[in-house]
């Protein structure tokens, strides 16, 4: 048997960023809750939801995960949320070019401003509307590589690699 002293327990500020609309709001919803929905409001300012996960080790690792407010108006208090942030989780949206050119805004922002060794995710979501797709698989992996950046396409609809992308960040410990 084990006691809760051999557990180790890490803890991971995320931020996720990213033009309103894109789902960040709905892929925090389904990898805390696992629910989706449909009828997400946008975010004000920001919220703030905390998730654990275990690992196979029986190590905790407890992610504190700032949503942030993707309108416009929001922009200038994006420095309160990813400053000391251990990873940054850049949306955009399959089917909008203009959300794609405005992740490429965020990143460098972090790249100028962001925690030194601060990792960056660069996350195409709505994977499930691939009908409508206008941001190419090559295009976000080329961006992604020449930044230093994972890259994931996720669905928060139908939760289609919503937690590869989290567990993916257990890697800013090593
Ligand atoms: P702000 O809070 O304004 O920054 O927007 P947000 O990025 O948080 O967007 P939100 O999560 O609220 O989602 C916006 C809309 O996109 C909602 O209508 C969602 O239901 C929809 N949506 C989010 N994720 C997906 C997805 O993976 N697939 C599809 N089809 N729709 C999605
Ligand atoms: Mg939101």
């Amino acid at each position: 048997t084990s006691s809760a002293t051999d557990s180790k327990e890490l803890r991971a500020k995320l931020v996720l960023l990213g033009d309103s609309g894109v789902g960040k709001s709905c892929i925090v919803l389904r990898f805390v809750r696992g629910q989706f929905d449909p009828t997400s409001k946008v975010t004000v300012g920001a919220s703030f939801l905390s998730q654990t996960l275990a690992l196979e080790d029986s190590t905790i690792v407890k992610f504190e995960i700032w949503d942030t407010a993707g309108q416009e108006r929001y922009a200038a208090l994006a420095p309160l949320y990813y400053r000391g942030a251990a990873a940054a989780i850049v949306v955009y949206d399959i089917t909008s070019p203009e959300s794609f050119s405005k992740a490429q805004y965020w990143v460098k922002e972090l790249q100028k401003h962001g925690s030194p060794g601060i990792v960056m995710v660069l996350v195409g979501n709505k994977a499930d509307l691939h009908e409508n797709r206008s941001v190419s698989l090559q295009d976000a992996q080329e961006y992604a590589e020449k930044n230093n950046m994972f890259f994931i396409e996720t669905s928060a609809k139908t939760a289609d690699n919503i937690n590869q992308l989290f567990e993916s960040q257990i890697s800013i410990f090593s």
